[in-house]
């Protein structure tokens, strides 16, 4: 029987939904064995403010932390390992890239297939590039992505998201707001890709898997947002040097800087980005090729 490692990380447990509606169909067919990692220290869940804008300098700039030590064995052999993640700050969270920079994943991942899936708010595109790349540095090979994002508007779901996260409820914000996250019926309906996966782990053929899952919508991409988050994410590289050169997680010294970074990015979400949109869309025929090529590239799982 084949062999298949779940690595995941997730709060509210809406990643490991995901991950769980995927498996459904490699059910009794494939052994799972599953690990879900848990950082040391742990990050609060529902978080309080201080302790969310502090989880960005090191996000960005992908400084790990710490892990408890492994349930699985890390010297089996696998064909194949999945990873599951949520996005912070543009950025894988600081729980994966803690384990993808450690030996564990050189032995876990070395010339295994690597299948990628994300629970977004919707703007993964950065971080999943830092995603490719520390997995090609531990010697895996990424052949699939499935990225699921809240496909509500964007002012809108940064409203919901933020209401879920500082209040560990996923409902409806004060009866009007949508509920936040990846939607309910999209969750379900997860379960589509496991077949695809479960085929190429049969017949050992990787190199169509990314196509098929495409074909089955598993990577959504809105234009407009991954031009705001390539700015972001350079905006953020800035910040997050500014914010580090008043020491680590936790320290005092940096709240003031925290504080100043936080009331900037609501301020570029709500006043800037909607006019960024709008340059976007009347610039839009004049990089029509440049943009479609992104978003091709951003589809696939290759690594520029
Ligand atoms: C600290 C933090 C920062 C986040 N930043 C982003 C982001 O930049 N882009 C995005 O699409 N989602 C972002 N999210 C939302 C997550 O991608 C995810 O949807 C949410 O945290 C739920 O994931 P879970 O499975 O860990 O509960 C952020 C969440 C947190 C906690």
């Amino acid at each position: 029987m084949k062999k298949v490692l779940i690595i995941t990380y997730s709060q509210s447990g809406q990643l490991r939904e995901i991950v769980a509606n995927i498996l459904k169909p490699l059910e009794g067919k494939v052994e799972i064995h599953t690990e879900h990692l848990k950082p040391v220290p742990a990050y609060p869940f529902p978080w309080n403010d201080l302790t969310f804008w502090d989880a960005m300098p090191e996000s960005v700039r992908m400084i790990p932390s710490g892990l408890e030590p492994f349930g699985i064995n890390t010297n089996a052999e696998y064909d194949l390992v999945i990873l599951g993640y949520p996005i912070w700050f543009l950025s894988p969270p600081i729980p994966l890239t803690t384990f993808l920079k450690s030996e564990k994943a050189q032995l876990l991942l070395k010339n295994k297939p690597v299948v990628t899936v994300i629970g977004a708010r919707n703007m993964w595109v950065n971080a999943q590039e830092n995603v490719k790349k520390m997995i090609a540095e531990a010697g895996g090979l990424l052949k699939g992505n499935i990225a699921l994002s809240d496909n509500h508007h964007n002012l809108v779901s940064v409203i919901t998201i933020s209401y879920w996260m500082m209040t560990g409820k996923k409902d409806r914000y004060l009866g009007i707001f949508p509920k936040p996250g990846v939607c309910d019926s999209d969750i379900a309906q997860s379960e589509r890709f496991g077949k695809p996966i479960l085929a190429s782990l049969n017949s050992d053929s990787w190199d169509d898997l990314q196509d098929e899952l495409i074909r089955l919508n598993a990577v959504d991409i809105k234009p407009e947002i991954v031009s705001i988050e390539n700015k972001g994410k350079k905006l953020f590289k800035i910040w997050s040097a500014f914010i580090l050169k008043k020491g680590g997680p936790g320290n005092p010294e940096r709240t003031r800087r925290l504080k100043i970074f936080k009331w900037y990015l609501l301020f570029v979400i709500f006043a800037v980005s909607p006019i960024a949109t709008i340059l976007f869309y009347l610039t839009y025929p004049v990089f029509f090729w440049k943009i479609n090529r992104n978003i091709r590239y951003f589809k696939g799982i290759g690594l520029r």
